[in-house]
Parts: structure tokens; sequence; C-alpha cells
């Protein structure tokens, strides 16, 4: 019986330049609304800045994607790491719900097409993609040269224009990362300027010539969130950059120190060169293949469809080779002897979004049978809570608290979503529960009762929090989110629960 409780928040165990991390704590705030006969479902991210945005500090926007969806967003700047509260900073830290994926979007996403045809001179028209909902993307082959330092550009060189450009000259912008849709997060990534020249007189003249094929790509929009990390950035550039098999030069615009040093395991799985920091770097980059931007699909996922050659287990099996991590099969399969018990983990998080009588669940859980861990994500230390979940076979975690994780978990192990009050449930099924089931783990949902949630604490049990919740939508998002993510914790029935993880013990059985 093996307990481990951490509690301690990640950042103030750290130290580091401040600089380094200031660029991510950018706060914001995301979300997707769905109008199903009037009902809005929300998807907040970060109500701890919900003060900032109700000042109307905030810029919000909408905008209507098709008849039944509404995209709203806005976000928030924290300037300075100093003025976060360390419970904010805890709280970014695995934020992992501030993420818009809409299923009527990826099957829109699947009919975009690009349009490679034209009659052979490729302008923009024929180089980008602009169909999907998630991304623009442009392939370009010729005589590529990118500068960074000033002004982050790429020029096209000696290939004739668009018929539109009368100059012999066409220039666009564009900002190289996936969700284009998201107002919050591409107002932190940096556009690109993309020139095709006619000549090269006024092109700069190349100080490297790359010989293999660049992809370039931006750590920016709500990096350091551990779900956009996964969804916005690793996931896509891994479908983008894997079928050169390391022979790729990768170029990072919104580069981050931290970042880079959270994730360089994957990076230098995917690519056998360093990096450039293209926002630094004053030289001159010429390559005669390069893609701008990363293909994605939907959060978590990838479309076979759009990407046959790798799939989402190709990706973790990436994960277990970058980390180390030495389990691929659940209990009671793999390293484990048979005879040792199956273990779980219940994400801890010190936040929001707690297990409020954590004890009694631990205790509930040995008895169902269970070695049990209680720990918490490191924001810095990927590989120490990776080989944790990768040492478990059931993971516990409140939604939006730190379940992107499961990306670790052996396959055929146990995740258990633990939705907290307000029809989330939508939110809970396109960010996790989809996921997790194409990632070839067994999913288990636990609704809490009203009972359950510290929201009965803090509001009469007749209150509209709880007897209608769409009503609470209805004000927004600030309202919603500060609700149910901010001020709801979980106390779960012991009893109740019990049923769950024996359910669950019966699935891992089902692995003989
Ligand atoms: C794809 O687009 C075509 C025409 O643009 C449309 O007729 C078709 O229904 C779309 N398919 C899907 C799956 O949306
Ligand atoms: C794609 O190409 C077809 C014909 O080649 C053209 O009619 C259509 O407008 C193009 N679509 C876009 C988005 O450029
Ligand atoms: C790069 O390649 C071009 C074209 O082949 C050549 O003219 C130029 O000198 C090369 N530059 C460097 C720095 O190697
Ligand atoms: C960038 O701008 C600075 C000052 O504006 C200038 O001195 C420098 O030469 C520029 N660098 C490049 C690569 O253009
Ligand atoms: C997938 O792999 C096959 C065989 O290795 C290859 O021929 C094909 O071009 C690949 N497809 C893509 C989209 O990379
Ligand atoms: C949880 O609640 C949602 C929405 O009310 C419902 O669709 C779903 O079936 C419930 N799941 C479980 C496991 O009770």
């Amino acid at each position: 019986m093996k307990l481990v409780r951490k509690f301690r928040p990640p950042v103030q165990t750290r130290s580091f330049g401040s600089g380094l991390i200031v660029g991510c704590f950018l706060v914001s705030i995301t979300y997707v609304m769905i109008y199903k006969n009037e009902i809005v479902n929300c998807v907040p991210s970060s109500p701890s800045l919900l003060p900032s945005l109700l000042s109307g500090a905030a810029p919000m926007s909408s905008m209507v994607g098709n008849n039944r969806k509404i995209q709203v967003s806005g976000h928030a700047k924290g300037t300075q790491r100093s003025e976060l509260k360390s419970s904010e900073v805890m709280e970014l830290h695995d934020n992992s719900s501030s993420k818009a994926s809409v299923s009527d979007v990826a099957v829109k996403e699947k009919n975009s097409t690009t349009n490679k045809s034209g009659d052979g001179s490729p302008g923009r028209n024929q180089m980008c993609d602009h169909s999907s909902f998630r991304v623009d993307i442009c392939d370009m082959e010729g005589d590529i040269r990118i500068t960074g330092k000033n002004s982050s550009s790429v020029m096209l060189i000696g290939i004739s224009p668009d018929m539109s450009s009368r100059d012999g000259k066409e220039s666009w912008q564009m900002k190289p990362y996936p969700r284009k849709y998201d107002f919050s997060a591409m107002s932190k990534v940096g556009a690109l300027n993309l020139k095709s020249l006619h000549g090269d007189q006024e092109a700069p003249k190349c100080t490297i010539n790359h010989t293999v094929p660049g992809v370039l790509f931006s750590t920016g929009g709500h990096c350091g969130n551990c779900f956009h990390d996964f969804a916005d950035v690793l996931i896509p550039l891994f479908q983008t950059a894997s079928p050169f098999q390391g022979q790729v030069q990768l170029i990072i615009t919104n580069y981050a120190g931290w970042w880079m040093h959270k994730y360089r395991p994957y990076l230098t799985k995917l690519s056998s060169y360093d990096v450039i920091d293209l926002d630094n770097d004053e030289r001159v980059h010429c390559f005669r293949h390069l893609t701008v931007g990363l293909r994605a699909g939907r959060d978590l996922m990838i479309d076979p469809s759009a990407s046959p050659n790798d799939t989402i287990m190709d990706f973790v099996q990436l994960t277990r080779a970058a980390y180390s991590l030495d389990r691929d099969r659940a209990w009671p399969a793999g390293v484990r002897s048979n005879k040792m018990k199956p273990r779980l983990l219940f994400i801890a998080r010190g936040g929001t979004r707690r297990f409020v009588n954590l004890e009694e669940l631990v205790g509930m859980a040995e008895e169902v049978g269970y070695e049990v861990v209680a720990s918490e994500p490191d924001f810095f230390d990927v590989a120490r809570f990776g080989h944790i979940v990768n040492s478990c076979d059931v993971m516990v975690g409140v939604h939006g608290a730190g379940l992107t994780n499961f990306l670790f978990l052996p396959t055929n192990s146990v995740v258990v979503q633990v939705v907290p009050l307000g029809n989330l449930d939508w939110i809970a099924q396109n960010f996790y529960a989809e996921p997790a089931k194409g990632r070839k783990l067994k999913y288990l949902q636990y609704n809490i009762t009203q009972e359950e949630s510290t929201l009965m604490d803090l509001y009469p049990p007749d209150h509209a929090v709880f007897k209608d919740p769409d009503y609470i939508h209805k004000q927004g998002w600030s309202k919603l989110g500060n609700v149910y993510l901010k001020q709801q914790s979980v106390r779960l029935h012991v009893n109740r629960f019990r049923s769950m993880l024996q359910k669950a013990l019966q699935l891992l059985h089902e692995n003989n």
C-alpha cells in the first residue's frame, strides 16, 4: 500500500528566471457555445480571470460559424508574473479545459480539400489551404527564404504569382497555429508575412541552405496549458513532421525556453536538427520545401483519413519513447506480475475542482483492491508525472483538471472522468471521453449528484445553480466558469463512487 501525496504548488518549488515564463502567463479564456434548442453549452477555461473579463479589460468577440455554432472568446493578460496569485498559477498549470472543438466542425473539416490543381503556377491559392475550420497551412516548393528577426517573413522566389496581382508579387499574412477560429489564442500568435516574388533581386541572400524540408509553427497561443500543448502543437506537429522521419528542420515562432525544455524529448524524436528560434534569428534560412502551419483535426485525436500513416497510437508510442515510459499495456499484462494489485491514480490537484474527501476515497479504493497513488501534475516536469501515470492502470480525475495526462497511460487502462455539476457533458465528451476511447483506453464517467458538489456549501439547494444550469449558462461564460469550474470542488459519496471503482477493476480483469 503506497500513498504518495503531493499538494505542493509546482511553481513555488522550482526556480527559474522570471523572464522565462512571463509569456506563459498570458492567460486566456476561450469557449465555444453550441446552441441547441436555445440551450447553450459553454466551455470555460480560466475562471480565475473573470474579474478582468468583467471589468471589460478583455476583448470579447463572437462569430457565427454556421447556424448552429457560436463562438465567443475573450482574453486577459497577466503582464507580470507577480500579479498572479499562486492559486491562479496553479490552475494555469494543468488547466485542461480551455478548448474548443465542435463535432459538427470536425465533420466540416473532413470536407476541406486542398485546391492545388490550379494552372501549374503555385501562387497563394495553390500553395495554401485556408479551407479548414481550424488551420491554415501552406506547402511550398521552390526557392524559399525565411527571415526572422525584425520581421518574420517567408519568401518564395521565381514563381508566377496569381493573376490577381498585377506587379508580379503577392503577399499575405498567416499565423501558424492550428486554432484559427479562436480569437484569444490567435491574438498570442505572431503573424508571418508571406510573399511570392518574381525574381530574387529584392530577396535577401541565403545564410544557410537547408537540405532537408522545414516545418514552421508557433508555440504561442494557448501553449502552457497542458491540454493545448498537446491538442494545438504536439499532436499536430507529429502529424505534420513525422512523415519526414527526423529529416526535417523545425522552425518555431513565439519560441519560449520553458516550453522547449518541457517538451524537448518530443522535438528531438521528431527532428534530428536543432530547432530554429525564428524571432531571434538574424540569419536567412533557405529551403527547397517548407510547410508553414501544422495539420490538425479534432482535439487530442488524429483523423485516419487525414493522416493514414500516423495514428494517435503512433503518437502514444512516440510519447513512450520520448519519456522512456516502459509500460505498454495495463494490468495484468505487461511488466507487472499478476500477483500485484492494479494501481489507481487520483489526480489530486490542490486548486479548484479538488477531491475534498480524498483520504476517504483513497481508503475506499484500497478496500476495493487497488494500490493507490494520489499525485498532482508538475508544470515543468512532464517526465515525473508521466512516469507516475504510466505506472498506473486506472486514472481518476475531475473534468479539466489534468485528464490530458491520459496520454501517458498504458493501453487498455481505465480513465474515470468525474464530471461536476453544470451541464458540462458536451465538453466532457469531446475533450476527454472520445479522445480517451480513440487512444484505446477504457472510459468511465461519473456524473456527480448535487449532494456531491461543494456548491452546496455556497448556494441554497433550490438555487438556479442546481435547478437551472441553463439559466447560468445564459448569463455568459464568466458566470458559468466562475460557478461551475472555479467555485466547484467534489465531495464524492464513498459508496456511490465505490461501484465505479469496482467497475474499473472488472474492466481490467477483462484484459486477461
Ligand atoms: C462537402 O462539401 C460539399 C460541397 O461543398 C457538400 O455537398 C458536402 O455535403 C460536404 N460534405 C460534408 C461531409 O460536409
Ligand atoms: C478550387 O478550384 C476550383 C476549380 O479548380 C475552383 O472553382 C474553386 O473556386 C477553388 N476553390 C477555392 C477555395 O479556391
Ligand atoms: C545557397 O544555394 C544557392 C543556390 O544554390 C547558392 O547560390 C548560395 O551560394 C548558397 N549559399 C550558401 C550560404 O551556401
Ligand atoms: C533589425 O532591426 C535593427 C534595428 O531596427 C537593425 O539594426 C538590424 O539590422 C535589423 N536586423 C535585420 C536582420 O534586419
Ligand atoms: C504512407 O505510407 C506508405 C508506405 O510507406 C507510403 O507509400 C505513403 O505515401 C504514405 N502516405 C502518406 C500520406 O504519407
Ligand atoms: C452523465 O450526464 C449526461 C448528461 O446528463 C448523460 O448524457 C450521461 O449519460 C451521464 N453519464 C453517466 C455515466 O451517468
